[in-house]
């Protein structure tokens, strides 16, 4: 059965958003820690529960396309017709920002990332509470992103502990998120989309969707000298082991296997191996064989543990990168073996991801 949120627990929520406090919420993305956008203190709260950056603006979520004038200043058309095509969905634009809003949600910038999910949680809930909701992912700042509501909990805790009546935070369950890695974020101005934060939807599919207009990645922008996101510039995505990304098509399997033992000297540590199978699969065995004859020659035991985490395929990956980082901290993994999948779709996206929580 599918964990949900009631339609009484909604409203409660949406009369805890209107009342300046915090709900946690399910998007098709991640789990967001929403407050009124309208609201400067409510939004404070987010920052202070989260330990974020206060140079680090927020994404507001709204219903439709027509909440939008209450957010931004004007709607290009280009970013019209994008959102006509992808909302409700997981594509966040960067628009010219409302006079009204406050700074604490921009970050004092003239700019407002927005976005429009399609979780039918997060829907009833801008409808109940009638307001742009300001939501950042529900973890600590730097930590991986929740998917599942006991994970926005569990990276939430302290904060979550009642101080007093406003640092209350209500907590909505949709089940697990169907995406699992953050929307796509991309800045749109005359004619121009650049691409701040790679996600589900790909540049191509932005390119087929506004053939007028140039689309840019992140990448290519940093050339070309363009505004970059503010967030991208913090640790990110990071669980408590030591993250090894490791591209198999660029990387032989004896060079990675040296590359860890070296890091690791004898190698005592479990591993955690995330990937693709049957790729991942066949890493495991030839970690849990490297482990065993270790022990073998050294005669000193006992066997570390190798755990093994395998998707199906990269939309699989995407939807349980989170939760496989936060599974092997809580198992005890002292290094985690992210295999690389292939970049192409959402698979760029995730390549992104486990780059920075390889530190990169
Ligand atoms: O899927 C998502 O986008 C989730 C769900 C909850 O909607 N939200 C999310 O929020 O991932 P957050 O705060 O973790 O990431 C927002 C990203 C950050 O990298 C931030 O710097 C960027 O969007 N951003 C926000 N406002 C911006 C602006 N005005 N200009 C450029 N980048 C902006
Ligand atoms: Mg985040």
């Amino acid at each position: 059965m599918k964990a949900t949120a009631t339609a009484e627990q909604i409203r409660d929520a949406a009369r805890a958003i209107r009342a300046g406090r915090l709900v946690v919420f399910p998007t098709e993305t991640v789990y967001g820690l929403g407050a009124d956008a309208r609201n400067g203190d409510a939004v404070a709260r987010i920052f202070a529960a989260k330990g974020r950056p206060s140079d680090n603006p927020l994404i507001v979520h709204v219903r439709s396309i027509d909440e939008i004038d209450g957010v931004a200043e004007h709607l290009p058309s280009a970013a019209r017709r994008l959102f006509e095509r992808f909302s409700p969905g997981p594509l966040t634009l960067v628009l010219p920002a409302h006079r009204a809003l406050p700074r604490t949600v921009t970050a004092g910038l003239d700019t407002v990332a927005v976005r429009i999910p399609r979780h039918r949680v997060a829907q009833a809930l801008l409808a109940a509470c009638r307001c742009p909701i300001a939501a950042p992912s529900a973890n600590r700042s730097g930590e991986p992103s929740p998917t599942t509501l006991a994970m926005a909990r569990a990276s939430l805790w302290r904060a979550s502990e009642r101080r007093t009546a406003d640092d209350e935070i209500t907590f909505l369950d949709g089940g697990p998120c169907e995406v699992g890695l953050e929307s796509t974020v991309a800045s749109v101005s005359e004619g121009r989309i650049v691409i701040l934060r790679p996600g589900f939807i790909a540049a191509d599919e932005l390119r087929l969707a506004v053939p007028d207009a140039e689309v840019l990645e992140a990448i290519d922008a940093a050339a070309a000298d363009r505004p970059s996101s503010p967030g991208l510039k913090h640790g990110h995505y990071r669980p408590r082991a030591a993250v090894i990304a490791h591209d198999n098509e660029g990387e032989s399997l004896e060079s990675l296997l040296s590359r860890v033992f070296e890091r690791e000297r004898a190698a005592k540590v479990t591993v955690g191996v995330i990937g693709i199978g049957p790729v991942a699969g066949s890493i495991a065995d030839a970690f849990a064989q490297r482990f065993t004859d270790s022990v073998v020659d050294s005669g000193v035991g006992p066997v570390p543990r190798v755990i093994l985490r395998e998707a199906a395929d990269e939309r699989d990956y995407a939807r349980e990168l989170y939760r496989w980082l936060v599974e092997l901290d809580v198992e005890g993994a002292g290094l985690i073996v992210a295999v690389l999948p292939p970049d192409r779709g959402v698979g760029r996206a995730l390549r992104d991801r486990i780059a920075r929580a390889a530190g990169a």
